[in-house]
């Protein structure tokens, strides 16, 4: 089960011999999904006698408290918290990924985890505090397409030797040649591993090949009249276009970076490392799919006509940035809401003429 909607405390109290006092509780949870880790994140900071009796003599309640199913943040199934919980602690196995330009590493952790690992390093088209912010900034718009992501550090020692025998001098070779170690230790940063992906596609062609393109272009008109069930699936494509010019991420559609589930049914928004450009107009690459759009995501647009420079800074804080942050210059973030602006003018361009409720069609 994805999302607990109820939750039961037992609550075990143990009366003590002196005085009648409570002197110990404890609190045994069932939850499923999200709540888990939110909610025993916070029981934590709640102060915790321990009993000094064994607690089988003692007196039992239980109360069962009904909590209303929290709204999913994400796509991946469980909360970001819950999927970075345990990419921590002691490296198992590395393999280089493969299918990018730049230097990235699958890593397995001893806690039974996995991660894509990009560090540090010269390909200026992989810079690892953009992914993070990438991450922090499609959870503040409510996407959650993008992997949860967080900043972390390895010796290259570690990494190395826990590469397959027959790929280590190759991938010591790589850390050596294309990382950016600093006193042998590689900063990064690393986004859950999506245990399964597939290349996306739209009716007979990859959906980021011009004929693709072409196809869900036409579809996302405010005429259009798309088939029924690629209806989400386009919504989602229209976010990451509108996603792709706010943080003008000039690497979607040049291969390779457009991936979906193995149902086809949900669009990952994965390698956000070349964004954040400081342009305020932004690549042509992303710039000419949102202007040939002519619907988009109303929820999405209102969250856009909210947004300011203090709220980006509050969506980029965050307590585990490590080496990489800040992870924006006050540069980039400007630049992130003047090509806000430019959505919007073309948003409401297109309002003028077709009418809100045609134009803001998708939800
Ligand atoms: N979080 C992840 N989950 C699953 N696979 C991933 C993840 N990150 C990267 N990969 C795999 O590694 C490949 C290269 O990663 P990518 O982020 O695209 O790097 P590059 O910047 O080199 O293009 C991806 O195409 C994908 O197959
Ligand atoms: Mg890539």
């Amino acid at each position: 089960m994805r999302l607990g909607t109820c939750i039961a405390l037992e609550l075990a109290v143990a009366v003590g011999a002196v005085g009648g006092l409570v002197i110990g509780v404890s609190r045994v949870s069932t939850v499923a999904g999200t709540y888990v880790a939110e909610r025993e994140a916070a029981a934590a900071t709640a102060p915790v006698v321990t009993p000094i009796r064994a607690p089988s003599t003692l007196p039992e309640a239980t109360l069962a408290v009904a909590i209303p199913t929290p709204k999913p943040t994400n796509v991946f199934g469980a909360s970001d918290r819950e999927l970075l919980a345990p990419i921590v602690g002691e490296v198992v196995r590395v393999k280089p990924n493969r299918g990018g330009t730049s230097l990235s590493l699958r890593i397995d952790f001893a806690s039974g985890a996995r991660a894509s690992f990009k560090p540090e390093q010269t390909h200026p088209q992989s810079d690892p505090r953009r992914e993070i912010a990438a991450y922090r900034i499609d959870r503040m718009l409510e996407i959650g397409h993008v992997p949860p992501s967080k900043s972390m550090a390895f010796t290259v020692d570690a990494l190395v030797a826990a590469t397959d025998p027959r790929l280590r001098a190759y991938v010591a070779g790589r850390l050596e040649d294309e990382g950016a170690a600093r006193q042998g230790i590689l900063h990064g940063e690393v986004s859950w591993w999506i245990p399964e992906i597939k290349d996306a596609r739209i009716g007979a062609f990859s959906l980021d090949e011009p004929d693709g393109m072409r196809l869900w272009e036409s579809y996302l008109q405010p005429l259009a009249k798309p088939p029924a069930e690629l209806a989400d699936y386009l919504a989602q494509v229209a976010t990451v276009v509108v996603f792709d010019v706010l943080i003008d991420n000039a690497d979607r559609w040049s291969g390779s970076n457009t991936k979906v589930s193995p149902d086809r049914r949900v669009l990952y928004f994965m390698d956000n490392s070349l964004a954040f450009s400081p342009f305020t107009v932004g690549h042509e690459m992303n710039l000419r799919p949102m202007r040939a759009m002519g619907v988009f995501p109303k929820q999405l647009v209102a969250r856009l006509r909210a947004l300011d420079y203090d709220a980006l800074v509050a969506a980029l804080a965050g307590p585990d940035e490590g080496e990489l942050g800040p992870l924006l210059t006050p540069i980039e973030i400007r630049a992130i809401l003047a090509r806000r602006d430019h959505v919007l003018a073309h948003v409401d361009e297109l309002i003028a003429t077709y009418g809100e409720a045609a134009v803001l069609a998708l939800p």
